[in-house]
């Protein structure tokens, strides 16, 4: 089973190949209802009407190494097969927001995963890019800003060594702490 921070990492590459400046991950676990909502939402350039409504299709792809783009179809299939499923919004010039919703006691839904991980490769790749992160469990959350960090640091780059750990750290014990 693969881990849902997997497919964030997906998806936020997805973002990140579309120029986005601004990736913003957002976990929503509605114990209440029973109800899991994870979104990607960013400023890159858009996707036209007719991208978004065939996207789903294994086959979209603006590729140019192989023809079959599985990012989005392989999280719309753990969504649908855990009674939810995926939905984008997106303008061009915009940006995008990716949204998936998995019931979340399902049996086949898969474990979030490593958050501190994805997030540590999400920023040392892309050090010039800002991260938001959120995650919401009835009363507790987590929120993680890159540019909260950004303006702490002055000239020094989000890709420094220490500045990775610490920010891996952070959401390890952030996740820790909300009993993830
Ligand atoms: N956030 C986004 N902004 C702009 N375009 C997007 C975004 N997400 C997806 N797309 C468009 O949808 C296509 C399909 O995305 P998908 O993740 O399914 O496949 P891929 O990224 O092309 O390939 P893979 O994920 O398998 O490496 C992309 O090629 C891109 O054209
Ligand atoms: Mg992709």
């Amino acid at each position: 089973m693969r881990e849902l921070s997997m497919h964030i990492l997906d998806i936020a590459q997805n973002s990140i190949a579309a120029g986005a400046r601004l990736v913003q991950i957002d976990v929503v676990e509605d114990v209440a209802n029973d109800m899991m909502t994870i979104s990607v939402t960013d400023d890159g350039r858009g996707m036209s009407e007719e991208v978004v409504q065939r996207v789903g299709d294994p086959f979209v792809t603006s590729r140019t190494t192989r023809r079959v783009g599985l990012g989005i179809p392989l999280l719309a299939a753990a969504a649908e097969r855990c009674g939810g499923g995926v939905e984008i919004v997106s303008k061009q010039n915009v940006g995008s927001k990716v949204t998936a919703q998995f019931q979340l006691s399902h049996i086949d839904r898969a474990p979030l995963g490593n958050m501190a991980e994805t997030l540590l490769v999400l920023v040392a790749c892309n050090p010039d890019l800002d991260f938001v992160y959120n995650h919401l469990r009835g009363d507790s959350s987590f929120h993680l800003d890159t540019r909260e960090i950004r303006s702490e640091l002055g000239s020094i780059p989000l890709s420094h060594p220490e500045v990775v750990a610490f920010i891996r750290d952070f959401v390890a014990e952030g996740e820790r702490t909300m009993g993830a």
